[in-house]
């Protein structure tokens, strides 16, 4: 296999993994959530959106997360979905800005109750904004494999706004699977179109896993020759307007496959792993991450962390 040396991996859960939960968590146990990730290495954190608290009330507490999280060695992306929302993170002193629109029109009315062009007509203020204050901006595209309402979707409609990203000077793209609906083969068809179309450009990709394709997506991304992908602590996340959202890739998953396939991730696998348990403690129910239950391939160290016991 032609392998990386190495991958960044963005930790989401407490943006896209927080923002479908039925209980609010309380910023205190998301702190402790943020600072357990912090510790096992990961450097890049959606740590929220700055979004409408009636749209997402769970992400109502933005100002004041961003006002506590630890700082130094890590860099906070938030998600924002128009001016007020890029206003209110730079005010908070957000490193990043992640901007989303969907590839399709019925998915962008469902998720930010307007059309793509009003979307893209929302894109100066927020580029120039962040411009000003010298804050980076990241365009994903969501359902940019497929859409729950449209079914297919092209290649042209995501790099119509890939382009609209890169006029304007983001310095990333995310192409997110929202619904879980792209396979390794589609997935290494599109990184391939988008390298050779946009050779330059820093890109990453966000898998869910709707159909159990996840993880082969991550893959087919790397035999791509993609490096940076969006992961949840425990599997964890979903968006709120698709049906039967599935969670994302999680994290510690991801760094155990990679690390033992020798692609460093940077992270710690026992750290990450404790840091899964944690969440799976604060939210109260099974995640659906893996390696947070069966452990490292050390026995020794898969009884010390998960509990388990050697088989017999
Ligand atoms: N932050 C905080 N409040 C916001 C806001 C933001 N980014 N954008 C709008 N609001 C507030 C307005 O101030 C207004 O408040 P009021 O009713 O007290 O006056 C209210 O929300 C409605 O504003 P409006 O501009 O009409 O927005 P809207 O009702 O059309 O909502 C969105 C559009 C996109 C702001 C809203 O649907 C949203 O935040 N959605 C979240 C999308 C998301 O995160 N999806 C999942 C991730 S992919
Ligand atoms: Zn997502």
């Amino acid at each position: 296999m032609n392998l990386p040396p190495k991958v960044k991996l963005r930790e989401v859960s407490t943006r896209d993994g927080f923002q479908s939960l039925q209980e609010f968590i309380p910023t205190e146990k998301k702190l402790e959530i943020i600072e357990a990730i912090a510790k096992a290495g990961v450097k890049e954190i959606e740590t929220t959106s700055f979004v409408s608290p009636k749209a997402i009330p769970h992400l109502r507490d933005a100002a004041e997360l961003m006002s506590r999280v630890p700082r130094g060695g890590i860099s906070h992306a938030a998600l924002v979905p128009n001016l007020k929302g890029a206003q209110n993170a730079i005010n908070a002193d957000v490193e990043q800005l992640v901007v989303v629109i969907s590839a399709t029109e019925a998915h962008n009315q469902e998720n930010l109750w307007r059309s793509i062009g009003e979307s893209l007509a929302d894109l100066d203020g927020i580029f120039k904004l962040a411009q000003d204050k010298s804050v980076a901006v990241t365009g994903a595209i969501a359902v940019s494999f497929g859409c729950p309402y449209q079914g297919d979707v092209s290649e042209e409609e995501v790099f119509m706004l890939v382009e609209a990203y890169i006029s304007r000077g983001a310095t990333r793209i995310i192409l997110a699977d929202t619904t879980g609906m792209a396979s390794p083969t589609r997935v290494e068809k599109m990184v391939r179109q988008f390298r050779t179309t946009f050779p330059d450009m820093d890109f990453a990709l966000h898998f869910h896993n709707n159909r159990g394709t996840a993880m082969a997506n991550l893959l087919g991304g790397i035999m791509a020759g993609a490096t940076v992908f969006d992961t949840a602590l425990g599997g964890i996340g979903g968006c709120p307007y698709v049906p039967q959202a599935a969670g994302n890739l999680p994290t510690e998953d991801v760094v155990f496959m990679l690390e033992d396939m020798g692609v460093s991730t940077g992270i710690d696998l026992e750290a990450i792993i404790r840091a899964a348990q944690l969440l799976e403690k604060i939210l109260g129910y099974t995640l659906p991450g893996q390696v947070m239950k069966s452990g490292p391939r050390d026995p020794k160290l898969a009884a010390k962390i998960c509990g388990v016991g050697t088989p017999q």
